[in-house]
C-alpha cells in the first residue's frame, strides 16, 4: 500500500457514519474506526463499511497479556481489516503474539502498527505516573525500535517524529500520523500540527485526518484537498 489519507470516522453511531460516507460517491476513502464507533456498533460496522468498498484501519489499541492479544488479533484478522494496532508498551513478546494471531492460514495479514507514547502523555506525566525517567523522544524511538524487532509494520506518531522514526527504523517502516490541519484551518485541541503537504515532505506514509474533513462544510472537497496535497 502506498501513501494514503485515512479519515477518522469518530462518530457514535452507524447512522451518522453512513450519512457521512454516503457523500463519497467517487473515490472510496480509507477510513479509521476507533473505539467509540466499534463499541457502539460492534463488528458489524466493520463488515458493513468493508462491504461498501472502503479500506479500514481498526484503531482499538490492544494491550493485554500476549496470549489474550494473540487470540483477539486472530478474531480481528477474520474481520478482514487492512490495518490495526496495539500499544508497544505491552512488550516485544506481546507484539510477537499479535503478529502470530493476526497472520491468516494463507500467510497474509493486515498491517500492524504500534502506538508508542500517546501524544496526551508528556514528560511530566510519564515520569510521575509511569516512573519512566528517560527523555520522551528517546522512549518513543525505543518503542518504535521494539515494534520493528517484533516484526510490526510501523508506528502511529506525530508528523514531527516521522523523519526520526524512518532514520531509526528504516524508510520502509510505516509512519501513520494524526495531527494534520489545513494551513487556513482550525487547530482545535491538537497541539503540534502539520499541513498534509508538510506531512508529505517529512515522509509520513499515511495521514489520519478527522475533523478537518468530518466537520467541513463540504467533506468530499476537504478530503480531495487532502489527497491533492498529500498523495498526488
Ligand atoms: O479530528 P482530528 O483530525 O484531530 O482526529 C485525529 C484522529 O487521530 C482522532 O481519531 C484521534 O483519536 C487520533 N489520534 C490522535 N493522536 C494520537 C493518536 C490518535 O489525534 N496520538
Amino acid at each position: 500500500m502506498g501513501k494514503d489519507v485515512i479519515i477518522a470516522c469518530d462518530f457514535d453511531s452507524a447512522e451518522k457514519t453512513f450519512a457521512f460516507l454516503d457523500k463519497f460517491t467517487g473515490r472510496k476513502p480509507f477510513v479509521k474506526i476507533g473505539m467509540e464507533l466499534y463499541y457502539a456498533e460492534g463488528p458489524s460496522i466493520v463488515r458493513e463499511i468493508k462491504k461498501r468498498g472502503h479500506k479500514i484501519f481498526l484503531d482499538l489499541k490492544l494491550h493485554d497479556i500476549p496470549n489474550t492479544v494473540k487470540k483477539s488479533m486472530a478474531v480481528l484478522s477474520r474481520l478482514d481489516v487492512d490495518m490495526t494496532n496495539l500499544h508497544a508498551a505491552g512488550t516485544v513478546r506481546m507484539m510477537e503474539g499479535a503478529i502470530e494471531g493476526l497472520t491468516r492460514p494463507d500467510g497474509t495479514r493486515p498491517l500492524l502498527i504500534a502506538v508508542t507514547q500517546l501524544t496526551s502523555t508528556d514528560q511530566e506525566s510519564m515520569e510521575k505516573d509511569l516512573l519512566i525517567k528517560e527523555p520522551i523522544a528517546d522512549v518513543v524511538m525505543h518503542y518504535a525500535h521494539n515494534a520493528k524487532l517484533a516484526g510490526l509494520d510501523g508506528v502511529v506518531c506525530s508528523p514531527l517524529e516521522a523523519g526520526k522514526v524512518h532514520e531509526t527504523c528504516g524508510e520502509k517502516f510505516l509512519t501513520v500520523t494524526p495531527g494534520v490541519r489545513f494551513a487556513d484551518g482550525d487547530i482545535g485541541d491538537q497541539k503540534r500540527v502539520m499541513t498534509p503537504a508538510e506531512a508529505k515532505k517529512i515522509g509520513s506514509d499515511y495521514i489520519v485526518v478527522g475533523r478537518p474533513i468530518t466537520a467541513a462544510e463540504d467533506p468530499v472537497a476537504a478530503y480531495e484537498r487532502c489527497v491533492r496535497e498529500f498523495v498526488d
